[in-house]
């Protein structure tokens, strides 16, 4: 993990100290709400229905021990015990006191954490695959290049005040497991025909209320061009970007409205002039990997035959090794996720208890080292098999071995009404009655490979768009509906969902879920799962039974 260097100390103190003045002044009335709203979004602060929310951010989503249990202190000290961990990998506290806020980010900075560039129209946190360095499938790492992106994007001068926010995520496996074709810029580490590694660009992708596919603006970069060949793009959207309607002020709608032709002659015109500038030669990515090297992994692990044996004696033990756990690089060890997804607990909260036991398990099994993922639930990347049992049985105990990683209760879900000034309609109860209607472990398992994402309204945060079945809350004269579609996808077959018909009652969203679940059980082949059986066969019986009731 990348270890921070005393300017980057000296640069979140300095940061600390700046946002107290600027609280004080603003509690003291000398400053104005205005003033201060693009101090607060510069500082990961958003103030929301009840109280302000605070973001902090998860650099790629890694975390050690040391900040897990900072996060579980802030939690408990000046937060309602508990934390969310978002689809960004990044962790949001949801009740704050605006008084106390630059507490919290001294508390943070202790432990080199931050909220710098967590809101506002900036390049954000940059994401990554929660798997990298660890999983079979991969080309490179690509956490040095997330870090030598985020060291480039934090504090930038010339694009700190972009026409919007921007995102980048980067990919170094042949899954993608960073939803890279929906930001607006997706990067993937592929090899050429002779064999050397460089990266696939696409551009132009997005959420929220006009969901976009990433289109490849360059199909093979070589990696000493990277920071210039952003750069490229940046300095076209910032310049080209519509600063007059907040709607169409991503990099998407510039794309989609430009074409890519124009805009990429655009983008090629420009890195012309700058594209020998930053390059990054081999000495900074080396020194950059040397920062991310294998923990020392002990070469005896797959020696071992208790694993089996255990899995063959207890069947949870065994149901939780095949859903919840991934196959690892290294013989002998497996990455094991968390699941922040109990029945009874909002999706991505963990509280400050679990937190605090979670740093102790990274540490005692996982090199101190804490992941989070896209679909909001956490790894401990690299656990010894041997371990695994002891593990599993701890993780039940703090109620964060459900298996159900990648099922139908994997679910990724925004906090809605219960928390959000922006949104329409609730979603935690909403995913609560589902989860309940779905209690049967084995049922679910039968299910496989389904995903289920919902948003409380348009903006998309929990990105319903791409979810395998998308649950969309909307406002219907003073009431919650629920617009559903199937079929879309943020991985390697990426697309967006398809409108099932009109919104359903709050109350009857349930019931519609479960006729699509019965619906695809009937009519699938065998071991088909959900999203080909979608594209197979289309919305039609689908549509058929959850309207025929009404
Ligand atoms: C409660 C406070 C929150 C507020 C005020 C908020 C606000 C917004 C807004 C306004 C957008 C639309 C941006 C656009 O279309 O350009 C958005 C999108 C998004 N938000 Fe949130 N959000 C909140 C919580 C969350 C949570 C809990 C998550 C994670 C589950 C999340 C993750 C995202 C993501 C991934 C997008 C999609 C952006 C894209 O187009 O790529 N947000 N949010
Ligand atoms: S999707 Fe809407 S309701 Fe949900 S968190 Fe985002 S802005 Fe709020």
């Amino acid at each position: 993990m990348y270890q921070y260097n005393d300017n980057d100390q000296i640069l979140v103190d300095e940061r600390v100290a700046q946002f107290r003045r600027q609280t004080e002044q603003f509690l003291k009335s000398e400053m104005s709400e205005d003033q201060y709203r693009a101090l607060r979004l510069r500082n990961g602060l958003y103030i929301q229905t009840h109280a302000p929310m605070l973001r902090i951010a998860g650099p790629y989503g890694l975390f050690n021990s040391k900040q897990l249990r900072k996060i579980a202190h802030v939690a408990r000290t000046y937060d309602k015990n508990y934390c969310h961990f978002t689809t960004r990998q990044n962790i949001q506290f949801n009740w704050p006191k605006l008084e106390e806020v630059p507490d919290i980010l001294a508390e943070l900075a202790s432990v080199q954490m931050h909220a710098i560039q967590t809101s506002g129209n900036c390049m954000r946190n940059t994401t990554s695959d929660h798997l990298a360095g660890v999983c079979i499938d991969e080309i490179e790492d690509p956490r040095p290049y997330c870090e030598i992106i985020r060291q480039w994007t934090t504090l930038h001068p010339e694009f700190d005040y972009l026409p919007r926010k921007f995102k980048i995520a980067v990919s170094g496996a042949l899954h993608d497991r960073a939803a890279t074709q929906f930001h607006d810029i997706g990067l993937h580490l592929v090899k050429n025909d002779a064999g050397e590694i460089g990266f696939k660009v696409m551009v132009g992708g997005g959420l929220g209320r006009t969901p976009v596919i990433g289109q490849i603006i360059k199909p093979y970069l070589e990696k000493k061009n990277l920071l210039s060949y952003l750069e490229a793009i940046l300095r076209i959207y910032n310049l080209f970007g519509r600063r007059d309607n907040k709607y169409k002020a991503r990099i998407k709608i510039l794309v989609k409205e430009s074409g890519l032709e124009k805009f990429s002659t655009l983008v090629e015109k420009e890195w012309l002039l700058i594209r020998d500038n930053n390059e990054l030669d081999n000495e900074r990515i080396n020194g950059m990997k040397a920062q991310f090297v294998a923990p020392a992994y002990d070469t005896d692990a797959v020696r071992d035959t208790s694993f089996s044996q255990q899995q063959d004696e207890n069947k949870a033990f065994a149901t939780w090794v095949k859903y919840n756990t991934a196959d690892h690089k290294i013989s002998g060890y497996r990455a094991a996720f968390l699941s922040l997804k109990a029945p009874d607990s909002p999706p991505g909260d963990m509280t400050d208890v679990q937190l605090d036991a979670v740093a102790d398990l990274a540490d005692k099994y996982s090199f101190g080292e804490i992941r989070s993922t896209h679909r909001q639930n956490l790894i401990l990347a690299d656990v010894k098999q041997a371990d695994l049992f002891v593990l599993w049985q701890q993780l039940e105990l703090l109620k964060l071995a459900t298996p159900n990683i990648g099922t139908v209760t994997d679910m990724i879900c925004c906090p809605g009404l219960d928390f959000c000034s922006l949104a329409n309609a609730g979603s935690i109860g909403v995913a609560k009655e589902i989860n309940e209607a779905l209690d049967d472990m084995d049922y679910i398992h039968d299910i496989g490979d389904l995903k289920i994402n919902m948003s409380g309204c348009m903006n998309g945060c929990a990105h319903q768009s791409v979810g395998h079945i998308g649950i969309l809350g909307v406002d219907k004269k003073g009431t919650e509906w629920y617009q559903l579609t199937l079929g879309g996808s943020s991985e390697n077959n990426a697309a967006i969902g398809e409108r099932l018909g009109p919104a359903v009652a709050k109350d009857q969203v349930t019931k519609a879920i479960t006729t699509i679940l019965e619906v695809y059980i009937e009519h699938r082949l065998e071991d088909e799962s959900f999203l080909d059986m979608v594209n197979r066969v289309g919305i039609t019986p689908f549509k058929e039974q959850v309207y025929a009731i009404n």
